[in-house]
């Protein structure tokens, strides 16, 4: 079982603000990084992007995912991080969230902002894996190196 500690580092970034994070807590803890893309290319330009992501929102969309580059079946935990939109993550992480090979994974949970706390994100992630055996470990803004090394420190072992 040499997989079982395995840990990967998945994320969705507009602007690269959550790239940047991701590629830091990689490195950190030593794991593969790997992002998600809708399959149908969010527009670039922010108010077209914030037209499209707040529809999904409104209207409960999950778009459809790139398809994923990784078995997620190989990884023990995964560490997932994304923009926060309008208090939440962005409806495409509740499609990742449903993939079929993620089924009793520890799942962290990380994420970058203007203002807004994790906590409401935090709290939508739980209520889109609350019926399955995926167990989350904490959450943490990661806007600064500070935030990330606070954020590791304090989940659960
Ligand atoms: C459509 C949209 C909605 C946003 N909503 C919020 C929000 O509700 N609260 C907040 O603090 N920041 C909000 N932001 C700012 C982003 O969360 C922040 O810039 C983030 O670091 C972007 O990450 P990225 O560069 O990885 O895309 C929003 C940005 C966009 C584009």
């Amino acid at each position: 079982m040499s997989n079982v500690n395995k840990s990967l580092v998945v994320y969705y970034s507009a602007s690269g603000n959550t790239k940047t994070a991701a590629s830091k807590i990689g490195q950190i803890i030593q794991a593969d990084v790997v992002a998600i893309q809708p399959a149908t290319p969010y527009p670039e330009a922010y108010a077209d992007l914030a037209a499209v992501g707040k529809k999904e929102i409104d209207d409960q969309i999950l778009p459809n995912l790139a398809p994923l580059p990784f078995n997620l079946k190989a990884y023990q935990t995964i560490y997932v991080g994304f923009p926060i939109w309008w208090d939440q993550p962005p409806m495409l992480v509740a499609r990742f969230l449903q993939e079929k090979d993620l089924v009793d994974q520890q799942l962290v949970v990380f994420a970058t902002s203007y203002s807004s706390t994790i906590e409401q994100s935090l709290q939508m992630v739980k209520t889109w894996t609350e019926n399955s055996e995926i167990k989350i470990l904490g959450g943490f803004l990661a806007n600064s190196n500070q935030e990330i090394m606070t954020g590791l420190a304090a989940l659960k072992k």
